[in-house]
Formats: structure tokens, C-alpha cells, sequence
């Protein structure tokens, strides 16, 4: 048993949407959350930029007494849990693009995969990409543009449609039959997606594989949080705090913070 918080980080509000599942599933455990908005986009950075920056948003956790690091960025995630698990005692969870189970899943043989630059030339996704979709069609498709907009405050707005619609009509018209969302900022893109997407295609998003994935290993660690109260959440960012409170419900405290 174990109060200490589940830490998690990303490059800013997009992993809200991974925060919600791990809250969701489990309600009795204290979280804190960082969203690095100050230095996103991650997903055009190097990879040593990612590695830099994703320590310093875990020494930050670490310091706040975290028994788990979440790393709620697929960008982050490719690029630096390798190095964290290296450097770190502490566990990682990491959530990647959803490949394989929409692999396993195609009729058309064809899917789409919306991530980041960062996300789609790192090593780690090749090798799954390699793995599990070597015998179909996969269309890659560099997210450039969205983490900006949402990290603006222009979710839903005609922009961000046109944006998208430039990246998702030419999967359409090759028949793709699932959509992976690569990034944790994308599941907020699902309405307007089902918009323009015909409705034989599915969405896949892996955000609650992260958080039965976060409950499995701190069970198995021994620390989960058997308090019956429901946990607290405390949210830091570096950037906007109205643009961070438009995605989460009120009763969630947001501070801004120095990071
Ligand atoms: N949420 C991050 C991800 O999952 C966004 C990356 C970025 O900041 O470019 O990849």
C-alpha cells in the first residue's frame, strides 16, 4: 500500500486525456501531472532535446515523491524511456502508437497512423511498425501543425478541421479501415475526426492499455493506494492554465509552476 502519488508528464495538455483513464480506473490514487506546455512541441525536437527534457520533467516528479512515472507522450515515450528505465530505479509506463491491434484488426489491409515527426522516425516505432505490420499497408502521417493548435486554445475550430481534413481524406481514399492515434493530444481530436472519417473506419487509441497497464505493474510493486477516499489530482504547467482547465473537470486543482 502506498499514498505516494502516480506521477505523469507530457509535453503539455495532451496527456490529460491519459490522466483522465488512469483516474477513471483508479479513483483512490493521488496524481500529480505536468504538462510541459512551455516546450512543446516535442515532436519536432531531436532526440536528445526529448532525453533532456524528459528528465527534467521526471527528476520534477521524483522530487514530489512519485512512485511511478507515467510518461503520457507517445513522442517522449519513443524517444526517452529507454534512457529513463537506464537512469531511473523508479518504473515507466509509456504509451506507443496502437499498431498491433490494428493490424490484427484490418480488412482492407490498409490502416492510417496520425503521430508526431518525433514519434514516426524513432527506432522503437519502426520495430514495432516492423513487427506486427510488415504484411499490410500503413500510412504514416506526420500530425505537423495539431499540438500547436491545441496547445493554443484552437481545438475546435474550422483551422483545426481543415488541418486534419488534409491529413485524413488521402488515408480515406486508400481505404483505410482503422485510424491509430500516436499522440496523447489527438483522442480530443475524436469528434471532429468521426466528422470526417465514413463510419466503417476505428478510431484506436491506447490510452486505457496505459492505465490497466499502470494498475498491473503497481499491484504487482505492491503499492497501490487501498484508501477508500478518492484521490487528489494536482496539475502543473509551465504555460496557459485557462487552456489546461478547458480539458478537465473544475474539481481538479491547476498551478502554474516554474519547470
Ligand atoms: N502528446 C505528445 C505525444 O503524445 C505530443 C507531442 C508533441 O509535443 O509534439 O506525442
Amino acid at each position: 500500500m502506498s499514498t505516494r502519488p502516480i506521477g505523469i508528464f507530457d509535453s503539455g495538455v495532451g496527456g490529460t486525456s491519459i490522466l483522465k483513464e488512469i483516474h477513471a480506473l483508479l479513483p483512490n490514487e493521488n496524481c500529480i501531472y505536468l504538462a510541459d506546455s512551455k516546450n512543446a512541441p516535442y515532436g519536432n525536437k531531436s532526440k536528445n532535446e526529448i532525453i533532456d527534457l524528459s528528465i527534467k520533467n521526471t527528476e520534477l516528479l521524483l522530487s514530489r515523491g512519485c512512485k511511478i512515472i507515467v510518461v503520457a507522450c507517445n513522442t517522449a515515450t519513443t524517444n526517452a524511456i529507454a534512457h529513463l528505465r537506464a537512469t531511473y530505479k523508479v518504473s515507466f509506463i509509456g504509451i506507443e502508437p496502437a499498431i498491433k491491434p490494428a493490424a490484427l484488426n484490418t480488412q482492407t489491409k490498409t490502416v492510417g497512423i496520425l503521430a508526431t515527426k518525433g514519434t514516426l522516425s524513432s527506432e522503437l516505432f519502426h520495430e514495432t511498425s516492423d513487427l506486427y505490420a510488415h504484411n499490410i499497408n500503413v500510412i504514416e502521417q506526420d500530425g505537423d501543425g495539431i499540438v500547436p493548435l491545441i496547445e493554443s486554445g484552437k481545438l475546435d475550430t474550422s483551422e483545426m478541421k481543415t488541418l486534419l481534413e488534409s491529413y485524413i481524406n488521402p488515408m480515406i481514399e486508400r481505404n483505410i479501415d482503422h485510424l491509430v492515434l500516436g499522440c496523447t493530444h489527438y483522442p480530443y481530436l475524436i469528434p471532429i475526426l468521426r466528422e470526417i472519417l465514413p463510419e466503417n473506419v476505428n478510431i484506436i487509441d491506447s490510452g486505457l492499455a496505459v492505465a490497466r497497464q499502470t494498475k498491473a505493474v503497481l499491484a504487482k510493486e505492491n503499492s497501490l493506494n487501498s484508501s477508500d477516499e478518492e484521490g487528489t489530482v494536482d496539475l502543473f504547467t509551465n504555460g496557459n492554465i485557462a487552456i489546461l482547465n478547458s480539458l478537465l473537470d473544475p474539481k481538479f486543482g491547476t498551478s502554474s509552476l516554474e519547470f
